[in-house]
């Protein structure tokens, strides 16, 4: 069942959202190399403390941490660690915020240091699929074109679209319907309506799109072990277009 949202309610989940990009924000300045990603979960559970927030993350499912950290290889699930990130190094930061009952979700690949070009060519593709998505998240539309006109992109730079994770329906709670495919085809799927708000949160593997998971239980990588990236914005379906409740650029 897709729960639409009152306009109050998307104002709400606006606020979590740009607490959420405030976050990505201060990451992207600490992101260096000899960071861990241990202390940039740390300092994001007392950052959304200090602001009346949660990291919803956190005890969902049995998660232990408040973000998601997936360093290389690893294409979501990643544990926080104590080792540090290496110049080259590429690390995708994924959590829920939650502020007053009302979540936003949002994942960021950083580049540590030097990136080679081909990682660079992966984020750069990556994000650009994730605005691709977002445009055709229009009243109207359905799911189905916002998964074909990321899958026929990402495909058309050589890459590939990861199956086994998709984007989905929130509100109250993290993961709620529709689910949202980043591979399919136009025309299929549920009709998007005003007021309903959804992830598009494209994970794309430089190569094969099989993944595995760790012993861990979490961690999903690459079967190839190559490269894999994220990005993924919170955003509602209005009248007037899509709005990207978790937009890093049109904070001040
Ligand atoms: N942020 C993730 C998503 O996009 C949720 C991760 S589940 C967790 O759906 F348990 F790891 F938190
Ligand atoms: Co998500």
């Amino acid at each position: 069942m897709i729960i639409i949202k009152t306009k109050q309610e998307i104002e709400k989940m606006r606020e979590a959202g740009k607490l959420l990009a405030s976050v990505h924000r201060k990451i992207a300045d600490m992101i260096r190399p000899g960071i861990t990603t241990y202390e940039i979960d740390q300092f994001v559970e007392e950052y959304l403390e200090k602001h009346g927030a949660t990291a919803e993350q956190k005890g969902y499912m049995g998660y232990k941490y408040a973000t998601c950290a997936s360093i290389n290889d690893e294409i979501c699930h990643g544990f926080p660690r104590k080792e540090p990130l290496k110049n080259g190094d590429i690390v995708g930061i994924d959590m829920v915020v939650n502020l007053e009952g009302w979540l936003a979700d949002s994942a960021w690949t950083y580049g540590v240091g030097d990136i080679s070009q081909e990682a660079q060519k992966l984020l750069d593709v990556t994000k650009k699929a994730l605005y691709l998505g977002i445009e055709q998240a229009i009243v109207g539309n359905r799911i189905g074109d916002i998964s074909h006109a990321i899958q026929s992109y990402v495909e058309s730079k050589g890459f590939s679209v990861v199956r086994d994770f998709v984007g989905h329906g929130i509100g109250k709670n993290i993961h709620e319907d529709p689910q949202v495919p980043h591979f399919g085809r136009p025309g299929r799927g549920p009709r998007l309506m005003d007021g309903m708000v959804l992830t598009i949160e494209p994970m794309i593997n430089v190569g094969g799109h099989g993944c595995t998971i760790d012993d861990n239980g979490w961690t999903a990588r690459t079967i190839d072990g190559k490269l894999s990236a994220q990005y993924e914005h919170t955003l509602a379906i209005t009248k007037d277009g899509p709005m990207i409740l978790t937009d890093q650029d049109s904070l001040e």
